[in-house]
């Protein structure tokens, strides 16, 4: 039996990547593969309790290091009972966000450095990386009409951080995908779903030429 691929999506708030990686999963469902869809925090029952811990607006919230561990400890359950067993059984995993968003939120926005995120993530995970990351970008006016749209102005504990600090984690994305071209597939998402979803098809060819 073949591996499964793991497909990741990253991309600030209001990007349209969970709706991309929906389409995605969609997609290949109809093209006869098995497909698990999950999201990040969360994913596994203890990953949801986590994420709660993290995006709720009550309480005091956590301080950057205290953050980063608990989203590592979410994605270290995520990958042990989730990801790692369905692409051990050939299953393409599509997860809406992954490690580059922790690089970026708790590292770029956040103030952690890089290595120390990648050292929580080799304990936590095994340093898993996904094959293929796909960065949605769309413009800051975009990003904020799609976010009224859909949140209509209320958003969780990371969500209302400020401006700079999301213009942070937009600089952060576009770095890494830099650094490493055949992780990262950077996709226009200002275009309308179909039309980003079918530039997201032709970044996947490669891997999908490979498929069973
Ligand atoms: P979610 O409602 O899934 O946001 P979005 O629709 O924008 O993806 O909430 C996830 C929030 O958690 C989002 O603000 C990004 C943040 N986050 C981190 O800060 N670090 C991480 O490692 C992950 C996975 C998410």
């Amino acid at each position: 039996m073949s591996a499964g691929r793991f497909i990741a999506f990253e991309g600030g708030e209001g990007a349209g990547k969970s709706t991309q990686a929906r389409l995605l999963a969609e997609g290949l469902r109809a093209r006869g593969l098995e497909v698990v869809a999950t999201r990040e925090p969360g994913g596994t029952p203890g990953a949801e309790e986590i994420r709660t811990m993290l995006l709720d607006t009550r309480g005091e919230g956590w301080n950057p290091r205290a953050e980063a561990l608990l989203f590592a400890a979410a994605r270290s359950d995520h990958v042990e009972r989730l990801i790692r067993p369905a692409l051990e059984r050939g299953a393409w995993v599509v997860c809406d966000r992954f490690l580059d968003s922790s690089r970026a939120y708790q590292g770029g926005g956040g103030g952690l450095s890089d290595a120390e995120i990648l050292a929580l993530h080799a304990v936590g995970s095994e340093g898993l990386l996904p094959d293929l990351t796909v960065l949605v970008e769309v413009s800051p006016k975009v990003a904020a009409q799609r976010l009224a749209a859909r949140d209509g102005g209320v958003s969780d504990r990371i969500g209302a951080r400020a401006r700079d600090y999301h213009a942070r984690v937009a600089a952060a994305f576009a770095a890494f995908a830099e650094a490493e071209p055949a992780r990262f597939a950077r996709i226009d998402g200002n275009a309308s779903a179909q039309d980003t979803h079918a530039r997201i098809l032709s970044a996947l060819a490669p891997l999908l030429a490979d498929a069973p």
